[in-house]
């Protein structure tokens, strides 16, 4: 029976599961926490779907169009439009498996305007979908337990894939429960590790997801793409451990932005745009709000306690937990701050890489969004995703590869881990990993130039060079210490596309290249060879194959 072994049990690594026991095939699923503490668990505003009881005169076609313009003409055609044209089939699927979508009192699904839609066409659960699909996707996965076909191993960490002759035969998982480094032979796996927040610190997101995976993939030979595309989310309320997401949700239902000017309340998106400003897409209101260079407010009030209560009760808490502010009554303080990576681990149309049979899905892959993603998109795309793998795996009709014997590699990592134990650390792992950040923070902001991404490369290459003297850091995570170098080895091959990238388009923006450039209307794609970093530009569309 072929087996699958999954890294990652957010929603894209739930939804690749479930489907592949679905199609009868054996899944272990691996991740370092329970999925009810994964990301997705944060995902608040909603889901995008075009269904025949939607908003009138709204097609698939128009959210092909949508997603394909808010990503600057990166998203790659045929991946959107297989997206969008399983929205509707994806909302039911979940349905189906409980999840509980807000309806009106007539039973109808509810659904809000979200940024760069030309229709209302994202559906929620109240303030918590994330968390309400996660929920689903469990109940699915213990039925798939309880018959045998999934192994949920909790507690357990990627360490590197098993490769031989571009192949891909599973991974050596770090499970310190178990005795540390294990070598778990599969026929497919499938990275489903998100995002890569911890490069930049302090993000709306989770920095479990630091892009460790993807980062060592590439060490490993798995080609990265798109990476320079990192999103600002224009709205995000400022605390000392984070950045609170203030939901586009808030704006969908009418919430509007404004600067104050001379004891004026000045709307200046609405001011350029029109009255559709507040909810134009991400990486242009960011920009907008960079560039005014002072404080900026969203409001809400005006909608009524009511209207607030029941449609954005998160928003009204999270405002008043962390920030002390009645949102019925006062203004909110917002500034943009990472949100999502467009960029990741390159994937061809059907969610395999570079490297046979090793698969990513979710927001791991760079696939669907382009310069831009469209609020809304991501959880579509990351149980789409999910599913695509699955039926490409389950479809396959070869033989299932016998594997090499991966002892030798086995024995020779666990050398390495225990070496690394016995080094005296100059200083803690986890302070490198914050000057990270403020270099991230401060270099790959929401407008870049050559002079600045210079300097972060340089920061790096010196980050890179102490690393691996501060090996083991006893007051961490094993992990934490093996994981260093494949985080700024993925960091620098960022800055290295932003570099490449010598126009400006969707999240990239820059300052010495203003101007968006038909040359680069194509994929960056980065590869990694002893040391090397190599950029090309796919205007082959290889990855859409
Ligand atoms: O603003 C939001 O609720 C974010 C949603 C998304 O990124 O899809």
């Amino acid at each position: 029976m072929t087996h699958v072994l999954i890294i990652g049990s957010g929603i894209s690594g739930m939804a690749c599961a479930v489907r592949c026991a679905e199609r009868g095939l054996r899944v272990t699923l691996a991740s370092p926490f329970p999925s009810e503490r994964s990301q997705s668990v944060m995902a608040a505003g909603g889901i995008n779907a075009v269904l025949p009881e939607g908003e009138p005169g709204d097609s698939v076609a128009s959210h092909i169009e949508d997603t394909l313009k808010g990503g600057c003409d990166l998203g790659g055609e045929r991946a959107v439009t297989g997206l969008c044209e399983h929205g509707g089939e994806i909302l039911r699927y979940l349905e189906r498996i409980g999840t509980v979508f807000s309806v009106d009192k007539q039973g109808r699904p509810l659904r809000r305007a979200f940024g760069g839609q030309s229709h209302k066409r994202t559906y929620y659960c109240g303030a918590s979908t994330g968390k309400q699909i996660v929920s689903a996707l469990v109940m699915e996965a213990r039925r798939f337990e309880a018959a045998g076909l999934i192994e949920r191993r909790l507690w357990c960490c990627f360490h590197s894939a098993l490769i031989r002759d571009g192949v891909c035969h599973g991974a050596l998982l770090f499970d310190e429960a178990r005795g540390g480094l294990e070598a778990v032979t599969a026929d497919a796996v499938v990275i489903a590790t998100g995002g890569q927040n911890a490069l930049f610190g302090k993000t709306t997101g989770s920095t479990q997801c630091d892009g460790y995976a993807a980062g060592k993939l590439f060490m490993q030979g798995a080609e990265l793409k798109n990476l320079e595309f990192i999103q600002y989310h224009p709205t995000t309320l400022q605390t000392p451990q984070k950045r609170m997401l203030i939901s586009e949700a808030a704006r969908g239902e009418g919430g509007r932005l404004f600067v104050k000017e001379n004891g004026h309340n000045v709307y200046f998106m609405e001011e350029k745009y029109g009255p559709g400003g507040n909810l134009m897409t991400r990486d242009v209101i960011s920009r907008e709000i960079d560039a005014l260079g002072c404080d900026v407010f969203l409001d809400i009030s005006f909608l009524g306690k009511d209207v607030i209560d029941q449609r954005l009760p998160e928003v009204r808490d999270l405002c008043a937990k962390y920030a002390g502010i009645d949102v019925t009554r006062e203004p909110i303080p917002v500034q943009p701050s990472v949100h999502f990576f467009m960029g990741g681990l390159a994937v061809h149309l059907n969610h395999e890489t570079n490297l046979r049979n090793l698969f990513a899905v979710g927001e791991c892959a760079s696939m669907y969004h382009g310069a831009n993603r469209l609020g809304g998109n991501s959880l579509l795309a990351a149980i789409y995703s999910g599913h695509v793998a699955a039926d490409e795996i389950a479809g396959r009709k070869e033989e299932a590869p016998t594997h090499p014997d991966f002892s030798g590699e086995l024995e020779r990592e666990k050398a390495r881990l225990a070496e690394s134990r016995d080094t005296q650390s100059q200083f803690p792992v986890m302070y490198l990993r914050d000057m990270l950040a403020e270099t991230m923070q401060k270099r790959l902001g929401i407008v870049r130039d050559e002079a600045n991404l210079t300097k972060g490369l340089e920061d790096i290459d010196y980050y890179l060079s102490i690393a691996g003297r501060l090996n083991y850091d006893a007051s961490v995570m094993p992990y934490f210490n093996y994981s260093l170098t494949a985080i700024l080895t993925l960091a620098r091959a960022t800055v290295t596309c932003a570099l490449s990238r010598r126009e400006s388009r969707g999240a990239h923006w820059r300052s010495d290249f203003p101007e968006t450039d038909e040359a680069y209307r194509a994929a960056t794609i980065i590869k990694y060879d002893g040391g090397k970093y190599s950029v090309r530009l796919d205007e082959e569309r290889a990855y859409e194959s």
